[in-house]
């Protein structure tokens, strides 16, 4: 932690229990402590722009979503003038509007007792017998529904339920020139997956945070992956025996075949078959310059492919160059994409109960324009061990219930991070911590775009 941390700061920040005192370390009830997780609720989600939904779920006027998050739902509609949102109460006796995702026609939403209606843009336009009501309780900024902030990027509605916190953008930080260069609100769904993890929201998405678990829990990876961040395994071995530039070559093409099956979006099938096709590329002697020259051409090629296919696509080898990404690119406080060529996976993370969450990922890619396909309108929902998930969060999904469960061992204090590469962790937990304590909304909005640094990041000073 900083030195200069004002006093009133620190004396607030050691108000907040469990709090993480030493960056390195991360107390374990943090993950099941019900007053914890009831601080969450009252002092970190109220506060924070959260990603709604797609834009292609509500692609026509009139089109909505709800969005829940613990006790609270908001819709999310499209109309005449752009998207908006509303806090998904009846302005009468409170009952919820809608439940779900779906499309409001003429009638508008139409509360289910009573039979009060509004339009889309939220304007009460029924209710029944008005003359049985003292006048001042129908004032039209009483009745008509209540607005909630919303902005939009990357394709994404967000809401935030605080009207002083500072634009989306502000918060998002440099992670959104990053994505924008790489046609981030030009991704389309190819599909949409949820799974109820019996695990904490964090600790679901702290398995996404750092490279360091691929060996052991992604080892069809790891054996194709060139060379070892961490040296040797435990007999000895290093992954990949290095070779031929030709078998260097074929090997890069099944690790990113292995990582297409295993995730989809993070390699689409698309790029897969571009790919397959440089296998007998022509390519220098040297093993090493071989990989360097696969991947310089494989960027090429895929980009040629989307042109041609009539995709929106970017020049991926400049993008790269000019704006640098991370494998796994974090949007605080629960909003994932990873890229690697044009298309992405994408993940949400939604508490549910202090030891339970909702998980959601999407394979996401630059379609041709005009291409016809099916949008999902919800996810499919399946059991987290179900064998419907590909092999790689299904993989990642298998550690969690044993962690959550490990977590209660009475003797097993905080986890331990790696400084240099789990550092993520770290970062975004004492932001939280920085919510809980109730600091001034500048310094959190400044540690944002630091806790937005990406997969493998190293221990940050997120300035208190
Ligand atoms: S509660 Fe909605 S109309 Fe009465
Ligand atoms: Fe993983």
């Amino acid at each position: 932690m900083p030195t200069n941390v004002k006093t009133d700061v620190q004396g607030a920040l050691n108000a907040v229990p469990h709090r993480v005192t030493n960056p390195e370390l991360i107390p374990a009830e943090r993950y099941y402590d019900e007053e914890f997780f009831r601080l969450e609720q009252e002092r970190f989600w109220p506060h924070v722009w959260q990603m709604a939904c797609r834009l292609e779920e509500i692609p026509q006027i009139g089109d909505y979503v709800e969005y829940t998050i613990l006790d609270k739902s908001v819709i999310v509609v499209r109309t005449r003038d752009g998207v908006k949102a509303f806090h998904n109460a009846c302005r009468h006796r409170g009952v919820r509007l809608v439940n779900g995702p779906g499309t409001c026609g003429k009638q508008g939403f139409v509360c289910p007792f009573h039979g009060w209606r509004w339009n889309s843009e939220g304007e009460n336009t029924f209710v029944f017998g008005r003359e049985i009501f003292s006048e001042e309780l129908l004032d039209r900024a009483e009745i008509d529904l209540a607005p909630c902030r919303v902005e939009l990027w990357g394709g994404c509605a967000f809401i935030n339920f605080d009207d002083n916190a500072a634009p989306l953008l502000d918060c998002l930080g440099p992670v959104a020139q990053r994505l924008n260069a790489r046609h981030i609100d030009k991704l389309k769904m190819d599909w949409w997956y949820a799974t109820v993890l019996p695990t904490n929201w964090k600790l679901a998405m702290e398995a996404f945070m750092e490279g360091y678990h691929v060996m052991q829990t992604h080892p069809q990876l790891h054996h194709l992956a060139p060379g070892s961040a961490y040296g040797p395994d435990a007999e000895g071995k290093m992954p990949t025996p290095g070779g031929t530039s030709r078998e260097v070559i074929n090997t890069s093409v099944d690790f990113m075949a292995r990582l297409s099956s295993g995730m989809a979006g993070m390699v689409h099938e698309t790029e897969v078959a571009v790919l397959e096709k440089l296998r007998d590329m022509d390519a220098p002697e040297d093993p090493m310059e071989a990989m360097m020259a696969f991947y310089a051409r494989a960027q090429a090629e895929i980009t040629k492919d989307g042109l041609e296919r009539g995709a929106p696509m970017f020049d991926i080898p400049k993008v790269n160059q000019e704006h640098p990404f991370a494998d796994v690119e974090f949007m605080f406080p629960h909003y994932f994409l990873l890229p690697s060529f044009a298309a992405m996976s994408s993940y949400r993370i939604r508490p549910l109960t202090a030891e339970t969450c909702l998980f959601e990922i999407w394979s996401l890619v630059l379609r041709p324009e005009g291409e016809d396909y099916d949008t999902p309108t919800s996810p499919i929902v399946l059991p987290y061990d179900s064998d419907q998930f590909p092999e790689i969060p299904r993989q990642d999904y298998s550690n969690l219930p044993r962690q959550q469960l490990g977590l209660h061992a009475s003797n097993f204090k905080h986890m331990r991070l790696s400084r240099d590469q789990e550092g993520m962790i770290s970062n975004y937990q004492r932001l939280i911590d920085g919510y809980l304590a109730g600091l001034d909304r500048e310094t959190l909005e400044k540690a944002q775009p630091i806790v937005n640094s990406g997969y493998n990041a190293p221990i940050h000073d997120i300035g208190f």
